[in-house]
């Protein structure tokens, strides 16, 4: 039990609290792991269309909405292999040194991107957040499963700062839960565990 008293189990090395996978600091995705049920067979490292099913026929009804009032939304990013979060996170690296890489950038294994349960839309930039696409997405994504997983100020609980764009698909009863009317909620806090590295 996390002590929020939600069951947590570890299965072929994948942690699920109360039914739901998690990703983060504190809980790695195997290397080998790829989304069990993807969209469509997983062939290269870096796939948009590789989403969990579930979780991209939710996208493609959210888009589909949006585009009836005008928006337009887009995969800029969706399933990264291990090795393919590899190479990015080393990038980040290199070019800004590993403490601030670690503020937004998973370490391999680490990344949501790998569970084909999440995937970045449109922009990836905090400017995102002040588009009308940005402002809809905020306040409509719950509704179709969709959390922002990253929200603002809320480092110490996720771990990473602010993404405005970085979507997790968890279902439409945990997103409304945590969406809380506007004021997201973590997972990290609405469960009761810690998204911070063992080493
Ligand atoms: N930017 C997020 C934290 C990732 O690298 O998965
Ligand atoms: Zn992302």
């Amino acid at each position: 039990m996390t002590p929020n008293g939600f069951a947590i189990e570890v299965k072929n090395g994948v942690t699920y609290i109360d039914g739901i996978l998690i990703v983060n600091k504190t809980y790695p995705l195997p290397s080998t792991y790829i989304p069990a049920n993807s969209q469509v067979p997983v062939t290269t490292a870096n796939c948009a269309n590789c989403l969990d099913k579930e979780a991209y026929a939710a996208y493609t009804k959210m888009k589909n909405d949006a585009a009836s009032q005008g928006m337009g939304l887009w995969i800029a990013s969706g399933y990264r292999s291990y090795s393919y979060q590899s190479a990015l996170y080393g990038g980040y690296v290199n070019s800004s040194g590993k403490l601030a890489a670690d503020t937004y950038s998973a370490r391999p294994g680490h990344s949501e991107h790998q569970s084909g349960f999440a995937f970045d839309l449109n922009t990836v930039s905090e400017s995102f957040a002040n588009t009308k696409e940005g402002k809809w997405v905020n306040e409509n994504c719950h509704k179709y499963g969709f959390i922002i997983r990253y929200p603002k100020g809320k480092d110490n609980e996720t771990g990473y700062i602010y993404e405005p764009w970085h979507l997790r698909f968890v279902g439409v009863d945990l997103a409304t839960k945590l969406y809380n009317g506007g004021n997201w909620i973590t997972m990290e806090t609405y469960f009761g565990v810690t998204s911070t590295y063992q080493n």
